[in-house]
């Protein structure tokens, strides 16, 4: 290995979030608009620029790589991309090939994914009510996620529920998933909301702090501190009656930076330092150059750039994001 990505407070970069595609089937709500404009195609790097991309991070220590979007699997051709960056798993560079999918085409991809080598999956789901599934997704339909989990499962894929908290929505349910999650042998990840991108509502009124759910959870649930660790920034509880995990994301009450080992890549080949700053560096320019010694020095002036941290509130109504772009953009 050549020189390894360490930022100005000491952080080593060992993980890489790469969003391959700002498009989704779905439009939740807490994340898109209901009418979408998506970026034209020759502004998103191709799957041999990703593979390029990607393949320089693992060059410079990158561990773990997940591969998010929008949607990953709608992306054409996706499947011979993890193909060709299994050749790192094989190789003995990657630990690790992730995906955070909400799970819409895993009855068709989930066979083929744990072939490839992937293990785990980040499944997004916010309700187990089918219309409300519905209505937060604006278009899915909780059947064909259910089927996709269900192929995932047989494949023998570890699975991961991501679900957003929020207010007046789902905060009833979450007990019910709790229960769901621990019989399916899933982990559960409870999110805040996050100000990322103009969406058609006011997310003061999504907002429930993770605080209270957990308040809510331990008068029916034992919670047991673990100390399981990830390289993302949940921190995780068992749940005694059910053996399961459970994590919760907050980055809203609490502020997780200090450990934070990731950079993310959006589908344009910028790679931001920091999921709520604007600090950046395109590389796709430079992966267009087709000199891998311009990729690389561009990484080491990203070093330099990464924030100590994040500085997301969410107060006062009418408020604009934090930052513009969409987590569909930038990778969940
Ligand atoms: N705040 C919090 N979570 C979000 N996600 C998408 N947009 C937001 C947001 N603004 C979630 C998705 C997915 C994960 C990658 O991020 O539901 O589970
Ligand atoms: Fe699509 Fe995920 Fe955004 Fe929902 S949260 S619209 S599934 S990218």
């Amino acid at each position: 290995m050549t020189r390894p990505l360490i930022d100005k407070y000491g952080r080593h970069v060992s993980y890489l979030r790469v969003s391959v595609t700002d498009r989704c089937d779905f439009r939740c709500t807490y994340c898109m608009a209901e009418s979408m404009i998506f970026l034209p195609k020759a502004e998103v790097l191709t799957l041999e620029e990703l593979d390029q991309l990607s393949s320089a991070f693992i060059a410079r220590g990158v561990r773990k790589l997940r591969l998010t979007g929008g949607e990953p699997l709608v992306r054409r051709g996706i499947m011979d991309l993890i193909k060709d960056l299994s050749r790192h798993l094989k190789s003995g560079a990657l630990d690790e090939l992730t995906m955070t999918t909400n799970g819409s085409q895993l009855a068709t991809y989930a066979d083929e994914l744990a072939r490839l080598g992937v293990k785990r999956l980040n499944i997004s789901l916010d309700s187990l009510d089918h219309q409300k599934f519905t209505e937060i997704t604006r278009r899915g339909r909780l059947e064909q996620v259910l089927s996709g989990l269900e192929a995932a499962k047989q494949a023998g894929l570890k699975i991961k529920i991501n679900t957003v908290a929020l207010r007046n929505f789902n905060e009833d349910e979450i007990s019910r998933l709790v229960a769901w999650c621990g019989s399916e042998g899933f982990d559960l990840c409870l999110i805040e909301t996050m100000p990322l991108g103009d969406i058609d509502g006011d997310r003061t009124e999504q907002y429930l702090p993770l605080t209270v759910v957990r308040d809510r959870l331990e008068q029916e649930y034992t919670l047991i501190p673990s100390d399981h660790v990830t390289p993302g920034p949940a921190r995780y509880v068992t749940v005694a009656e059910t053996g399961g995990r459970l994590g919760f994301i907050t980055p809203m009450t609490h502020n997780f930076c200090e450990g934070c080992n990731r950079v993310r890549v959006t589908c344009t080949g910028t790679l931001y330092m920091c999921l709520g700053q604007e600090d950046h560096v395109d590389l796709r320019a430079a992966l267009r150059s087709g000199d891998p010694e311009s990729l690389d020095h561009l990484l080491d002036e990203a070093m330099l750039l990464k924030p100590k941290g994040h500085d997301f509130i969410i107060d006062r109504k009418g408020q604009k994001p934090a930052v513009g772009r969409h987590m569909s953009m930038t990778g969940g």
